[in-house]
């Protein structure tokens, strides 16, 4: 699926990662700048931090377990956070908006 990455400043890219793969390997693989991924997937770092746009919420859903814990420690969390490394991309998403932080840390 085409998936649209939106940077806190307001630049847009889009970025084709294939259904299977996590959110955080798709945006590292297309190098979009804002995820970092640190821990390499392991939802111990929180330096994968996006928010998922409002109207894809209910599709992609919400964080849960250890990566809600996680989320507490990222900068400027919201109701839209997520670990993008504890998504899996799913055909369903195809179009979906992700909005990157101003900063992982
Ligand atoms: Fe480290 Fe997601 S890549 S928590």
């Amino acid at each position: 699926p085409l998936i649209q990455f939106i940077t806190h400043d307001g630049n847009q890219y889009e970025a084709e990662i294939d259904a299977g793969s996590t959110l955080m390997q798709g945006a590292v693989d297309n190098m979009i700048d804002g995820i970092l991924a640190e821990c390499g997937g392991a939802c111990s770092c929180a330096t994968c931090h996006c928010y998922i746009d409002e109207a894809w919420i209910e599709v992609v859903g919400p964080a849960e377990g250890i990566e809600h814990e996680m989320l507490d420690v990222v900068r400027e969390p919201k109701e839209s956070s997520r670990l993008s490394c504890q998504i899996v991309v799913t055909d369903k998403m195809e179009g979906l908006v992700v909005h990157l932080p101003e900063s992982q840390y």
